[in-house]
């Protein structure tokens, strides 16, 4: 037990090239440190876990090495990168504008700014959830952001970019940091997988990046959990039992028996969701994307839209092609209604019931309206 390091944290990347999915962002930090022309104030932004703070630190690393390579990278072997490696480099500073808000706070971290570095040309400032700073400790500090002494670097963090004041948004390069793309997180996932030994099924590991939602921190805490429960051998069946998830076969069982107008099968197949715990308004948003992915598949330009894995792909083409697409559009109709419905409903099960019922109906629908 006593030497287990979380993915998230063993797997820090420490260069700029191992970064994923921010390679827009990464290439023209690199552009800039190799023309020198580095701003000196940035703010990230973007949502959790997708490598704000990473960034920031391989920056701070790369700017300070000795022997950078041709690549624009840190070399991670002299003086400077070993005491980056450590944690022992004083050239970096973290304030966690979350806790430490106030005007004492910044005007500490105002008075060490005027101190020139001892090892390396920089010292770099990074302050996690700025917006998090009180509106004195903000003016506080507008001055130095703006003429900082020329070994000062701030990088300025956030997940909410509009409770940014214009005052500093003004006086920082902004880079908006993309949310991770399931492929990308995927990918990450088997590689890391290979590196631990651990066997996984790639559909499973598609899924843990789906569910993600585009944070790769998240992706990476929950590989932990289910390696830790799968004792190293994750199969799709682990991850939907895990993450308390439906099946995709679900939708497809559902979609087949609304095309043959099946409304008791239809509704025997929900009364057994709703019996395994599962969250009905999650389920009617799942059946909507299910619709939303059959139609992507209507046209193999879009059909590249579809984020599914491999084998999933081919039974929504499969699926796809079975069905009007003026039937799939009046689903996603009738399924948004429900979904708005939802949360004012008195009766729930029954709104779905009812939702479900209207789905077997479309043909009939479609039939009478024909001349
Ligand atoms: N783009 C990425 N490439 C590779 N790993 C990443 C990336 N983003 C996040 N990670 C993984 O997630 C962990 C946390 O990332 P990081 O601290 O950079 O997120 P953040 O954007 O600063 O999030 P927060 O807003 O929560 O502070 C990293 O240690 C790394 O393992
Ligand atoms: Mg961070
Ligand atoms: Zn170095």
């Amino acid at each position: 037990m006593g030497d287990f390091i979380v993915s998230a944290r063993k797997y820090r990347p420490q260069t700029f090239d191992t970064v994923v999915g921010q390679k827009s962002i990464t290439n023209t930090l690199k552009n800039a440190i190799k023309n020198e022309h580095l701003a000196q104030a940035f703010l990230f932004c973007g949502t959790r876990g997708v490598g704000k703070t990473t960034t920031a630190r391989i920056l701070a690393k790369t700017i300070n090495c000795f022997n950078r390579t041709e690549a624009i990278e840190a070399c991670d072997s002299c003086d400077s990168c070993e005491s980056f490696n450590s944690g022992a480099s004083l050239n970096i500073y973290e304030l966690d504008g979350a806790s430490n808000n106030g005007v004492e706070d910044i005007r500490n971290l105002i008075d060490q700014v005027r101190i020139a570095p001892q090892l390396g040309d920089f010292k770099v400032y990074i302050i996690d959830e700025v917006h998090m700073l009180t509106p004195s400790a903000f003016n506080a500090f507008l001055k130095t952001l703006e003429e900082p002494p020329k070994h000062a670097i701030f990088i300025l963090a956030t997940t909410e970019k509009h409770r940014i004041i214009p005052t500093i948004l003004s006086r920082c390069q902004i880079f908006d940091f993309s949310r991770i793309k399931v492929k990308d997180i995927a990918d990450h996932l088997v590689d890391i997988a290979k590196k631990e030994n651990v066997k996984a099924e790639p559909e499973a590991l598609h899924m843990i990046a789906m569910k993600a939602d585009g944070a790769l921190r998240d992706a990476l805490s929950v590989f932990d959990q289910i390696v830790t429960f799968s004792e190293n051998n994750i199969t799709y069946q682990d991850v939907i039992n895990n993450l308390h998830i439906l099946d995709y076969d679900y939708f497809f069982k559902f979609t087949e028996f609304a095309d043959k107008e099946d409304i008791p099968s239809c509704l025997l197949l929900f009364n057994e969701i709703v019996e395994n715990g599962f969250d009905s308004h999650n389920f009617i948003n799942g059946l909507s994307s299910h619709y939303r992915n059959l139609l992507v598949c209507k046209n193999p330009k879009s059909a590249d839209l579809l984020e599914v894995p491999d084998g999933i792909k081919d039974k929504y083409l499969k699926q796809a092609n079975e069905i009007d697409v003026n039937i799939i559009m009046r689903a996603l109709n009738a399924l948004s209604k429900a979904d708005v419905s939802y949360k004012s409903a008195k009766n729930q099960r029954l709104l779905v019931e009812v939702c479900l019922m209207e789905l077997c109906s479309l043909k009939q629908e479609q039939e009478k309206k024909k001349p």
